[in-house]
């Protein structure tokens, strides 16, 4: 049974256990750190009541800023991801968001194809912007008003 929801710190341990399987962006404290922001929210993606996915949003003001985004390694290229995005989607329409903006590396191709496929909208760049020299290229995707 496949099913997504908002998640808390409860589910913190999943949610580190899937990062350092995946793309190790945070640390179990930077994790910690993330849970404790006003304005963060948790989604996840269930399997079997197992966390197969989750995506990160800071809240400012009417935007959604989308920090992370993983699927599990096993679970890729099956429609997942997608499923996870609607949810969010789905999540900040309800919140009343005026979009969603992400920021991804130019060489995370994977990704910036996923983006392209759920409609979000190249809007700038930054250059020389992440540690391993590579740019950042910044989308978003504007919400239907509710
Ligand atoms: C990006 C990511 C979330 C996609 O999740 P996913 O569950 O594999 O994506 P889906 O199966 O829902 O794919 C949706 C569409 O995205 C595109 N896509 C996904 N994976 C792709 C791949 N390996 N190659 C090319 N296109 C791909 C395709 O257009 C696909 O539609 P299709 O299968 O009908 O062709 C996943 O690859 C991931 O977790 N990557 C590592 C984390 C990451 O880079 N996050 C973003 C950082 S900003």
């Amino acid at each position: 049974m496949l099913y997504a929801k908002e998640i808390f710190r409860n589910d913190m341990e999943a949610c580190v256990e899937l990062d350092s399987n995946t793309i190790c962006l945070w640390t179990k404290k930077q994790w910690e750190g993330e849970f404790k922001k006003k304005g963060a929210k948790f989604f996840a993606l269930f399997l079997f009541k197992k966390i197969i996915g989750v995506c990160v949003i800071q809240l400012v003001v009417d935007e959604a800023q989308l920090n992370y985004f993983t699927i599990k390694k096993k679970y890729r290229r099956k429609g997942y991801g997608r499923y996870l995005m609607d949810f969010l989607i789905s999540q900040c329409e309800k919140f009343n968001l005026r979009k969603i903006t992400l920021e991804v590396s130019d060489i995370n191709i994977v990704a910036l194809k996923f983006y392209d496929t759920v409609d979000f909208l190249t809007v700038g760049k930054r250059s020389n912007y992440y540690r391993n020299g590579s740019n950042a290229v910044l989308k978003e995707k504007i919400l239907k008003n509710k």
